[in-house]
């Protein structure tokens, strides 16, 4: 029995010091972004699933702005709560419209120091709650989808929005938005695909977030939880119809595909750590069943680990100033 082993990686971990300076992974807030919701409400609007998160208003979206760009995030990415919502999903290519709204005033309070981002995908703006518009049958029509994608992109584009989140898994949605961006003389505009959005139940608090309608399930567009491959062939077409920015999403859970996306693209790879993620922490903390802080880092350096540029999360503020004050 060999009692002294020659090989001793825990002399790497004995101190402080010691393990700070071998740390592989790190957070940076400019790394985070923000989703934000806005209400048309007039007050602010609690979120029972999600203990911490807020729909904000017009009014104080301004404030939310200011709070994430001093503590350094990435940006922020905007979803829309509308009151009235139709079948075409109207407010969303409407000028007028909360999340048209939204983005001008945060471009506004942004002034720069942030980047301004848009949800874009109709399920907040239709009646039925589905990411696109329907056809006879009930179906999402995939194709009719991409032209209200496209009228809204440039509605997103005109209102200052930076950053648009193609999160609506139509085929060639990525494609159809460049092409017409383009062609009205906005290359500016950058692209970020949701490119491994699978039909996850992690989304569960985010329905309550925008007061979705839905009934029913996205598994027609939405990627089956079982499939790792297709993952990996959705970010690549992706990234041949022009995508800047490819994501995978929900994260935690995901991290498999994460790592191989990451592995393979040129390009930028974020991950979003959506409502179910956070809710889990939050809930589980709260009944006294872990530490929130230690979670928290975890469940973050560990969406890091596996290959994510930046992450969206809403612990993106209370883990940037963190990070800015030191502890
Ligand atoms: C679609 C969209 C969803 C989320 C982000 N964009 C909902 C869905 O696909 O059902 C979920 C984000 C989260 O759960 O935090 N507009």
């Amino acid at each position: 029995m060999t009692t002294h082993p020659s090989h001793r990686p825990r002399r790497l971990r004995q101190s402080p010091a010691m393990r700070r300076l071998v740390t592989e992974h790190t957070l940076s807030a400019s790394a985070l972004v923000l989703p934000v919701f806005v209400t048309e409400r007039d007050e602010p609007q609690p979120i029972a699933t999600m203990p911490g998160v807020r729909q904000e208003t017009l009014e104080t979206l301004p404030q939310v702005v200011d709070a994430a760009a001093d503590a350094g995030l990435g940006g922020i990415m905007l979803f829309g709560v509308p009151l009235a919502r139709d079948a075409a999903g109207s407010g969303a290519t409407d000028p007028d419209g909360i999340l048209n709204r939204a983005i001008g005033v945060a471009r506004t309070a942004a002034a720069g120091r942030l980047t301004v981002q848009a949800d874009l995908c109709l399920d907040e703006f239709t009646d039925h709650g589905h990411c696109g518009v329907l056809d006879a049958q009930g179906g999402v029509d995939n194709d009719a989808t991409l032209e209200r994608y496209v009228a809204m992109a440039l509605a997103q584009a005109d209102a200052g929005a930076e950053i648009l989140g193609l999160s609506g898994m139509m085929d060639g949605q990525v494609a159809a938005v460049r092409e017409a961006l383009d062609a009205a003389g906005r290359t500016d505009v950058v692209l970020l695909a949701y490119s491994a959005k699978y039909a996850s139940a992690f989304y569960g608090p985010f329905r309550d977030a925008v007061e979705s309608t839905l009934v029913g399930d996205r598994k027609t567009y939405q990627l089956d939880p079982a499939n790792g491959r297709e993952g990996l062939l959705e970010a690549s077409r992706d990234i041949e119809e022009g995508a800047d920015i490819v994501m995978v999403k929900p994260a935690g859970p995901y991290l498999d595909v994460l790592a191989a996306v990451a592995e393979r693209s040129p390009i930028p790879v974020w991950a979003y750590q959506v409502s179910g993620e956070y809710a889990m922490v939050e809930l589980a903390a709260a009944a006294g069943a872990i530490d929130r802080d230690r979670a928290i880092i975890e469940s973050l350096i560990g969406i890091r680990r596996a290959g994510a540029d930046a992450i969206l999360t809403y612990w993106a503020l209370e883990v940037g100033r963190s990070l800015r004050d030191g502890h």
